[in-house]
């Protein structure tokens, strides 16, 4: 966990419209910058910097958030690694955060970690750095054998790919032989630098304790991470062999499941196309990519994961599966249908092309070229067609017994949608198939159905706004307010049940942070939500103080916001002691009650 205290300094020193203008160039438009948005695609600007509130917002999508999300959005970063990469920009350390046995209290910073976990800490660090460099240096060992090895060429060449291409996914060849590397390696002969070799997956050591290289005979597919390093290889044998692909093993910096293969060098493509094209294999990204079609990724010879689904929904909104149309390619697309269930929201994209049986990305585009390869898409089964034209070749509309199967396997698939209109979409398609009305459906299935208009969409601003609503809104706008208000007008339940949920967590939130409120510089308070369930509200509270600036009389705005919380607490009071039969008022309650109602 890193110490709110070090994420609000950082945020203090790193300016937003550097970090942004770095990956979408800022045109400055009154107080704010803006740029076309990167998010979505759009013709003119509505992607809006604000310079002196250290976010951003675009009032076309919707996407909002400070430097951290920013680059969480744009480039996948996890938000640890957001901040690890501005944190290095900045030339700062992140901290580690620990837990203070005697007083319970997180604690931050070098001060109360014992010396032995700072140093665990840094070791880490350093290992991460130097798997880095082993990686780095095998990577460019293995491009360099590819010059030599004229079988490896020829084999390339044999597969169509262009020197270019080759260069552009920085394909190598693994020599042949079980001890390459140790000649790589100079400091091979110590043990640290074998067993690091041994940690990225390139060497392995028997029980018996003999070494040899992973890699041997194989062309080689080097796999960027998410910040562009190389985190693992795939290697594929020149002609017949078992496995045809053997890929690096889990390592501290490979996760297979995590990782798509070409999605870091793809991400701008993929921006500009406005999808991305998810296919089974290696050689169909590449081919893909010599002929034109620079925004496909690939799984890693597993399935495809919902940490691949959740990665990708943050870079687009349309995610096109392409298989290929045998057995195999069908359950891989079901299974990746079933993982996106829980991400899909409204606006989303996901739909499933399947090839004529034998053929491949790779040998399809070959035969037919870029434009038939694209001219698929339009044949591409939306995620819903996808998932009855499945249930349904298992069961015969014709019984009751066969449309009761249909229901009862669809109830699970449905239970995981979340995003309210298509919900509502398979919910009507399923009662048309199954005869069963929406209603009834609706409660056999148990599904809630949570209004649209709670979703994204920009409802028409309540007015007046609740007096709790109006304090988020200074407060995010100017924490230091929180100093002045009186916590006990703010105790109240009843109606604005979710601004009131809100209000609260922000000012627990500044009770415990107060260099947060209190300094001159602040930076959007929001980005300290960034995994909580008030987040949508809070952004959207934000954006409208966008349009606020010195005209604005917040010392006026506030006051006024708590003389309407004064006189909700008034009737609220008023409501309790009517509510009580008037002889069982005390004396103090009557005068009270008199008190209250001439105010
Ligand atoms: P394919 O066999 O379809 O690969 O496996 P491909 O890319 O079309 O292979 P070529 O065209 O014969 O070179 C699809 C993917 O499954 C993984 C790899 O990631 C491969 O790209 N795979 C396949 C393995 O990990 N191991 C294997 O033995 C085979
Ligand atoms: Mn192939």
């Amino acid at each position: 966990m890193i110490p709110p205290s070090f994420i609000h300094d950082l945020l203090n020193r790193v300016d937003i419209v550097n970090v942004v203008d770095r990956h979408v160039p800022l045109k400055k438009a009154g107080a704010n910058y803006s740029a076309c948005c990167p998010f979505h695609n759009e013709k003119s600007p509505s992607f809006t910097v604000s310079p002196t509130k250290q976010f951003f917002h675009c009032f076309g999508c919707g996407a909002h958030g400070s430097a951290i999300n920013f680059l969480m959005e744009y480039s996948g970063m996890s938000f640890v690694d957001a901040v690890a990469d501005l944190a290095t920009s900045m030339g700062m350390q992140v901290p580690t955060q620990t837990i203070d046995l005697h007083s319970g209290d997180t604690v931050s910073g070098s001060r109360s970690t014992t010396r032995g976990q700072e140093r665990a800490g840094k070791n880490k660090d350093e290992s991460r750095q130097n798997l880095n460099e082993v990686m780095r240096a095998a990577t460019q060992f293995y491009r360099a054998q590819l010059k030599n090895a004229d079988h490896a060429v020829k084999y390339l060449k044999k597969r169509g790919l262009t020197g270019e291409t080759a260069a552009h996914f920085a394909i190598g060849y693994a020599p042949a032989g079980w001890q390459n590397l140790e000649a790589v390696f100079p400091e091979y002969q110590m043990e640290s630098s074998r067993n690091l070799l041994i940690k990225a997956g390139l060497i392995i050591e028997t029980d018996d304790g003999k070494r040899y290289d992973r890699f041997r005979d194989r062309i080689i597919f080097p796999i960027l991470g998410q910040k562009g390093m190389i985190v693992g290889f795939g290697g594929r044998v020149l002609e017949q062999g078992d496995p045809k692909y053997l890929n690096s093993p889990e390592t501290p910096l490979f996760a297979k499941g995590h990782e798509l293969y070409n999605l870091f060098s793809a991400r701008r493509a993929i921006r500009e196309a406005g999808r991305v094209l998810v296919v089974e294999g290696y050689m169909d990204v590449v081919a893909l990519y010599q002929h034109g079609i620079k925004y496909s990724v690939a799984a890693l010879g597993t399935a495809t994961t919902s940490f691949h689904i959740q990665k990708l929904l943050r870079q687009t909104d349309d995610i096109i599966f392409c298989f290929d149309g045998d057995r195999a390619g069908k359950k891989a697309a079901w299974r990746a249908m079933e993982n996106s269930l829980p991400y899909l929201t409204d606006g989303k994209n996901l739909s499933f092309l399947f090839l004529p049986e034998g053929e491949d990305p790779d040998s399809y585009i070959g035969k037919f070229g870029k434009e038939t390869f694209e001219g698929l898409f339009k044949q591409a089964l939306p995620l819903s067609a996808f998932l009855f034209k499945e249930l349904l070749e298992h069961v015969d509309l014709q019984t009751s017994e066969g449309r009761t199967k249909l229901v009862h396997d669809a109830k699970p698939l449905l239970k995981q949608v979340t995003a309210p209109i298509m919900t509502l979409m398979l919910l009507k398609r399923l009662a048309e198939l199954s005869g069963i009305n929406q209603n009834e459906l609706e409660s056999l299935l148990q599904i809630k159905r949570v209004s649209s208009s709670r979703s994204r969409e920009r409802a028409p601003r309540p007015q007046p706004v609740s007096p709790y609503y109006w304090l988020i809104q200074i407060l995010l706008y100017q924490p230091a307010y929180i100093n002045k208000l009186d916590r006990d007008l703010v105790a109240a339940r009843g109606e604005f049940y979710e601004e009131i949920k809100v209000l609260k967590a922000l000012i627990e939130f500044l009770d415990v942070h107060p260099h947060v409120a209190n300094e001159a510089l602040t930076s959007s308070v929001v980005t300290y939500f960034h995994d909580s369930p008030h987040r949508e509200l809070l952004e959207k509270i934000e954006t409208e103080t966008l349009e606020w600036d010195s005209s604005i009389n917040l010392e006026a705005e506030f006051s006024g916001a708590l003389e309407r919380l004064q006189e909700i607490q008034r009737k609220q009071r008023m409501t309790e002691l009517h509510n009580k039969s008037l002889n069982m008022l005390t004396d103090e309650e009557k005068q009270e009650l008199k008190k209250l109602a001439i105010s």
